[in-house]
């Protein structure tokens, strides 16, 4: 049965650990993460895109896909299914159709105001439903259009504001940014994130952005109150060299070799890997239900 995000984020809150958030591309990409999740024995939070979720059947498609998968892979260990970076009627749409965790990203409304005001209702909506829901106050960079903006960072007391509305979790820019890290990032601004973690007490914090930053870093966020890690960019390189790999070495070639059963599974057994890697440096390892 899929469960609200937030007592494993309490629990990684309180244990000095981070539970990651891996995004879904497809099908097979969901079996892949969840195959990890139970090796390890790790909590893992599977979170889906608009642009994603639409890719996959839409969100009722993917809410059953992943409910059933808990049950012929015979999970053990907890999975939520999360809205990433979800609109508020976005947010809306995955209520219904059965997610157990939302994001509302609010940082794309026009005022700071609107963000508060949304939030709140959201809060209310998810929690008669018994779903979790994370808010995001300051914009998370990235590369659109080929230009790349620098990660802004929250303002604690805005932060402190959307705290005190209930919200589970609260994804918060400390220079981080989704895609790949430019050869001039900055790093993470740890000033930035002891004046939030200050000012919301132990609410768990949200890294977006996990893939590229070096595992120092990681570790720093993580003991000082980053308790969920969104990872996406990283597995999907991984898919994409394995792949890559697989049909350079003429195995495509022989008998059958076409199936995409057999010619995507090392992609897709990269992904399991990389997953693995990451449930590692973030020490989820051995808390399914702990
Ligand atoms: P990356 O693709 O940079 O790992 O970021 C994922 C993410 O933050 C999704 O919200």
């Amino acid at each position: 049965m899929l469960v609200s995000a937030t007592d494993m984020l309490q629990k990684a809150e309180a244990g000095h650990y981070a539970v990651g958030a891996f995004n879904l591309n497809n099908l097979e990409w969901t079996t892949s993460l969840l195959r990890a999740a139970e090796e390890t024995q790790s909590p893992i939070i599977l979170q889906v895109s608009k642009g994603a979720g639409a890719h996959m059947g839409g969100f009722k498609c993917n809410a059953l896909m992943v409910a059933e998968m808990l049950k012929s892979q015979h999970m053990t260990v907890p999975v939520a299914l999360h809205l990433d970076h979800g609109t508020y009627e976005g947010c809306l749409a995955a209520l219904d159709a059965g997610f157990s965790s939302i994001m509302y990203d609010g940082s794309q409304e026009a005022d700071f105001e609107t963000n508060l005001k949304n939030t709140a209702e959201l809060v209310k909506l998810a929690h008669a439903q018994g779903v979790s829901i994370e808010a995001e106050v300051g914009g998370i960079g990235g590369t659109e259009d080929g230009v790349t903006s620098r990660g802004e960072c929250a303002d604690p007391e805005e932060c402190k504001r959307i705290a005190d509305l209930g919200v589970d979790f609260l994804a918060c820019g400390i220079g981080n940014i989704h895609g790949v890290y430019p050869d001039d990032w900055e790093g993470l601004q740890f000033d930035v994130l002891a004046a939030i973690k200050e000012a919301v007490g132990h609410l768990p914090l949200v890294l977006h952005g996990g893939s590229g930053i070096p595992d120092d870093q990681i570790k720093k966020a993580i003991q000082n109150g980053v308790s969920k890690i969104n990872v996406n960019t990283e597995c999907q390189i991984a898919f994409a060299d394995a792949t890559k790999a697989h049909f350079a070495s003429g195995e495509v070639d022989k008998p059958k070799g076409f199936d995409p059963r057999k010619c995507l599974k090392p992609g897709f057994d990269a992904v399991c890997d990389k997953a693995k890697e990451k449930i590692a440096l973030f020490g989820s390892e051995g808390k399914g239900w702990n």
